[in-house]
């Protein structure tokens, strides 16, 4: 029941607070290059286990991942005044072809799961580096869309007036721009979301829909604009993963993982609705969309494609 977090700045160290809160795991371990940081990251999230959950958390270097059943890699580098997207990846890229053999040479057994941005993509390298180093497919995968998941069921039962947990839809695809929110498969209570509108008497026009995608797609612009960076969602939505995979959950979730064909992109990382467990994705589940929702899956996987095209030249 020991979790490692890799990067212990806004993302990872608020991820650990959320297990902490939710009461996941005995122990967490948080290994960042800054000691200092994760030290001091440690010990005031520890203050906070009296009023939550009784786990231990510290910091830690890479031996200390021994034995982790989950580790969640949060590190990288940040972007440079006048750096290209581009540049800022392969330094990322850089970082990740030295940590995951690192990870996986302490705790072999890990589930990594991988948050660090761009994630489709970062995810896809990890699981590269992973395989080399020889862990079986399906023990890397990436938080993908499950924020987006989340925050388009957020809208949807404010919308609605129903508890969110009630309200099923997904958001597929990348997670950035080219995300595909799936409106034709949104359920409200086992009722689709026309039934539902239509007995409810609410007004789902087009102008209304589009409010709400745009919400969704551009919420980290948002709150980055206001705040400065994204964590609660995130940091929740990792505990939340690292709950599935050790309680062996078996919960449906739109992670990113690698895919050999994703309708006729090949070789590429998208979120799709997967079966996610103790030994990580067990599943993809195709979805019937619409044709609309089919052709944009499709461009949003070959914009991750591309990104992976464009850094292996
Ligand atoms: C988010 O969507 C930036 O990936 C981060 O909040």
């Amino acid at each position: 029941m020991k979790i490692g977090v890799v990067g212990s700045g806004l993302v990872g160290s608020t991820a650990a607070y959320a297990l902490v809160m939710r009461g996941v795991g005995r122990e967490i371990v948080l290994v960042d290059k800054n000691e200092a940081r994760a030290a001091a990251e440690a010990d005031d999230i520890r203050h906070a286990v009296p009023f939550a959950h009784a786990l231990e958390v510290r910091a830690g270097n890479y031996t200390d991942l021994a034995g982790c059943r989950a580790v969640v890699l949060c590190a990288g580098v940040g972007q440079k005044p006048g750096e290209s997207r581009l540049q800022l990846l392969r330094r990322n890229a850089a970082v990740f072809r030295e940590v995951v053999p690192t990870v996986l040479r302490h705790a072999p057994d890990a589930v990594i799961i991988v948050a660090t941005n761009p994630v489709d993509v970062m995810t896809h390298l990890a699981a590269r580096f992973a395989a080399e180093a020889g862990a079986p497919p399906g023990r890397v995968f990436g938080s993908g869309t499950t924020l987006d998941t989340a925050r388009f069921r957020t809208l949807l039962g404010a919308f609605c007036g129903v508890d969110s947990h009630h309200v099923h839809g997904h958001v597929i695809g990348e997670h950035g721009d080219s995300e595909v929110l799936t409106w034709s498969l949104v359920s409200v209570g086992g009722m689709s979301l026309d039934a539902f509108v239509e007995r409810r008497g609410l007004d789902l026009s087009e102008p209304v829909r589009a409010t709400i995608d745009e919400k969704v797609r551009r919420a980290a612009y948002t709150i980055i604009g206001g705040k400065g960076a994204t964590y609660y969602g995130i940091g929740c939505a990792l505990a939340r993963i690292v709950e599935t995979v050790l309680h062996d959950q078996r919960s449906i979730l739109t992670v990113c993982a690698p895919a050999p064909d994703v309708l006729g992109v090949k070789d590429v990382t998208v979120s799709l609705p997967r079966l996610v467990g103790g030994a990580g994705v067990l599943e993809t589940f195709p979805l019937p969309l619409n044709p609309t929702e089919h052709a944009q899956l499709r461009t949003s996987a070959r914009v991750i494609r591309d990104a992976l095209d464009e850094l292996d030249r």
